[in-house]
């Protein structure tokens, strides 16, 4: 089942559900990004990656945020080495995941992604067959990107099967979702964006703010936005991040929670569009 948004006759917008199939395509790369910086992007990773483990997913967080209140902080771990040392330590992905709750794993990108540009070509693909046989064929990986519209973020964006765009009700946050998505758009990265309303005071606010994106996007842009859901603005994900407990274990019952709850049942419940190369060919090609 997929949510697309409608426009109302007040401008705002609604959802209508479509049926979609399944298809089983391999590891499921879903890069998260936003565009302006600090809206929710790692929280929302951290909590839908242990939702979807609880659902009975085998998930994997790839960090690729180099910034501070990072995914390992908002899960409490500290993973002691990153791509980097898989790069030129000659460890492996597996020495180097860190098990999170519910079997989440977790690798840290550390400097390695920057490093990506200076392989070789026989050491690239090494680390491509790595990588294939590290994740399973049905894992679903979550790739939590850093603030701003760069060239590793674009690179993460544009190697991955699907994009979550974690936006707020904020007008800036918005903008900078647009101009993130109007890049997707003019260099046909993706046909279709999943965006994710973060900090919203109700559900009518998270609407008008899906409403202004949609309204801009289908008025100048050939992409299409797939409402994945709201998160509320919920004081239970500030202690969460406070006592480096994500909030899906601490409280399963916050607002915050069964709104994650949803997003996971539609992520898992929509269907997949098949993108040829998988995410690591891909991400190769493009750092090189
Ligand atoms: N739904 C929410 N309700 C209340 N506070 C929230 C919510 N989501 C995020 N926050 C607050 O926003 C802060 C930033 O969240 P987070 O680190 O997930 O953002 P980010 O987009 O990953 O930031 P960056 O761009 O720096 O990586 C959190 O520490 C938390 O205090
Ligand atoms: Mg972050």
């Amino acid at each position: 089942m997929r949510l697309w948004p409608s426009r109302t006759s007040q401008g705002c917008y609604h959802e209508n559900v479509i049926k979609n199939e399944s298809a089983l395509l391999g590891p499921r790369a879903i890069a998260v990004a936003s565009g302006k910086g600090g809206v929710g992007k790692t929280s929302i990773a951290v909590n839908l990656a242990i939702c979807l483990a609880k659902m009975g997913n085998r998930v994997t967080i790839f960090d690729a945020d180099l910034g501070l209140a990072n995914a390992e902080v908002l899960l409490g771990i500290v993973p002691p080495y990153s791509l980097f040392e898989v790069l030129y330590k000659d460890m492996t992905l597996e020495e180097v995941a860190v098990q999170g709750p519910y079997g989440v794993r977790v690798i840290s990108g550390g400097s390695g992604f920057l490093e990506l540009a200076n392989l070789d070509w026989s050491r690239r693909r090494q680390l491509l067959k790595m990588f294939n046989q590290f994740v399973d064929k049905d894992e679903i990986v979550l790739i939590d990107t850093s603030a701003g519209i760069n060239k590793n973020v674009l690179g993460f964006v544009a190697a991955a099967e699907e994009v979550i765009i974690v936006v707020t009700p904020d007008p800036t946050s918005l903008t900078d979702a647009y101009a993130l998505i109007k890049i997707m758009a003019n260099f046909k990265l993706h046909a279709v964006v999943n965006v994710v309303v973060n900090r919203a005071a109700d559900r009518n606010e998270a609407m008008c703010a899906l409403g202004r994106i949609s309204t801009a996007t289908g008025r100048f842009l050939e992409i299409k936005i797939s409402f994945l859901g709201w998160v509320p603005e919920d004081k239970e994900v500030l202690r969460a991040v406070r006592s480096q407990r994500p909030y899906y274990i601490s409280n399963q019952h916050a607002p915050a929670s069964r709104s994650i709850t949803r997003i996971a049942e539609f992520l898992v419940g929509g269907n997949r569009i098949a993108s040829g190369e998988g995410f690591w060919t891909k991400l190769m090609g493009l750092f090189s």
